[in-house]
């Protein structure tokens, strides 16, 4: 079965489950004023319809039900869809405070929209946690109730270059297919002005230069964290570019599945595939990873991020310190590593 019809149905599948569990959980904050002891986290996603961001989602919702049984606390989520639309989001704001929410996490849609929320939440008195996609420091260190969790997109940039240049350096016959030493690549990134699309291009080519390796880009372009939009840019690159493309490196591992999909798509033998790597760690990446169609990713950790959202949101509605719930750094960040995957070491990934 080619990857692209695995990946579509998980995907929906997971839209699916995240829908049904918005349904479930709305209603029980339809009041204006709270009426039990639960505590009520709005969350925000700037879009559902993002592989990384919809697993980010289904952990929470999985972690918030353990903990409720583990520590009798209550636990209720409202988890909105902001389709992409910074004005649909801060209208999602306003309906998570206007029902009593104690907490607010916000996947931001558009990182200069961040001050306007911190300014709604503080006025309501309502602790802000940003998450995934990290507004501008000043926006942060605004209000002293304002967190962000994340992982530094420069980390994961570094990982993913050294991946390439591991792979480059131990089988030069296999990868540097002109064998000029020169390596020949071409880069898909996330969303234009998204931190991870820019820092991750970057730190990635920065590691394979610092290691001593000469580079050539080929051909850049965004697709928009998104498999389709991957795969249509790979199709035109193999065209005009054919076997000298000798490295694919993506931002993240949905675009580079849509490279897989092109390259598939063309019937060429998997050993005369260009390397592929990509970032995060989904699921269909770690399947395609023990296929030897993705070379490697870097683990981006959603389920640590989506823990410490929950024990972040768990002290602040305690009224404790959260600095004694998660690694804080400057008063306001709580980061989680990166870990690169191969095959070496996949089985510590893939759920049984
Ligand atoms: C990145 C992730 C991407 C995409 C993006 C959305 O951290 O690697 O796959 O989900 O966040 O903001």
């Amino acid at each position: 079965m080619r990857p692209k019809t695995k990946s579509c149905c998980s995907q929906s599948l997971l839209n699916a489950l995240i829908l049904a569990l918005t349904l479930v959980f709305l209603p029980s904050c339809g009041a204006d004023t709270p009426q039990d002891d639960s505590l009520r986290i709005g969350v925000a996603l700037y879009t559902q319809d993002d592989t990384f961001i919809s697993a980010l989602a289904q952990s929470l919702e999985q972690l918030a039900q353990e903990e409720e049984s583990r520590i009798g606390q209550k636990i209720t989520l409202l988890i909105s869809d902001s389709r992409s639309n910074q004005t649909t989001q801060m209208g999602q704001v306003d309906r998570f405070l206007a029902r009593g929410c104690d907490v607010l996490c916000v996947n931001i849609v558009d990182r200069t929209a961040a001050a306007v929320i911190v300014d709604k939440a503080e006025a309501e008195g309502v602790p802000l946690i940003f998450f995934n996609r990290q507004p501008v420091d000043e926006d942060i260190q605004r209000w002293n109730q304002t967190f962000y969790v994340g992982a530094s997109a420069q980390e994961s940039g570094a990982l993913q270059g050294q991946l390439v240049l591991d792979a480059w350096q131990s089988d030069p016959v296999r990868w540097d297919r002109s064998g000029d030493g020169v390596l020949q690549y071409v880069m898909l990134e996330g969303e234009p002005g998204h931190q991870d699309s820019l820092l991750r291009t970057e730190y990635t080519i920065q590691a394979i230069t610092d290691g001593g390796v000469e580079v050539e880009r080929l051909a850049r372009d965004t697709a928009n964290w998104n498999r389709a939009q991957s795969a249509a840019r790979m199709t035109h690159w193999l065209e005009e570019f054919g076997e000298q493309i000798e490295v694919i490196l993506s931002n993240n591992d949905d675009m580079a599945l849509g490279a897989i999909d092109a390259l598939s798509e063309t019937g060429r033998a998997l050993e005369d595939w260009p390397l592929i790597v990509g970032i995060d760690a989904t699921a269909p990446a770690l399947e395609a990873v023990a296929a030897g169609q993705l070379y490697g990713t870097v683990h981006n950790d959603e389920r640590g991020q989506a823990q410490a959202m929950l024990n972040l949101s768990l002290a602040l509605y305690a009224g404790e310190d959260p600095g004694g719930a998660v690694d804080l750094e400057d008063d306001h960040y709580i980061w989680l590593p990166y870990r690169q995957v191969t095959q070496d070491n996949l089985s510590a990934f893939r759920t049984p």
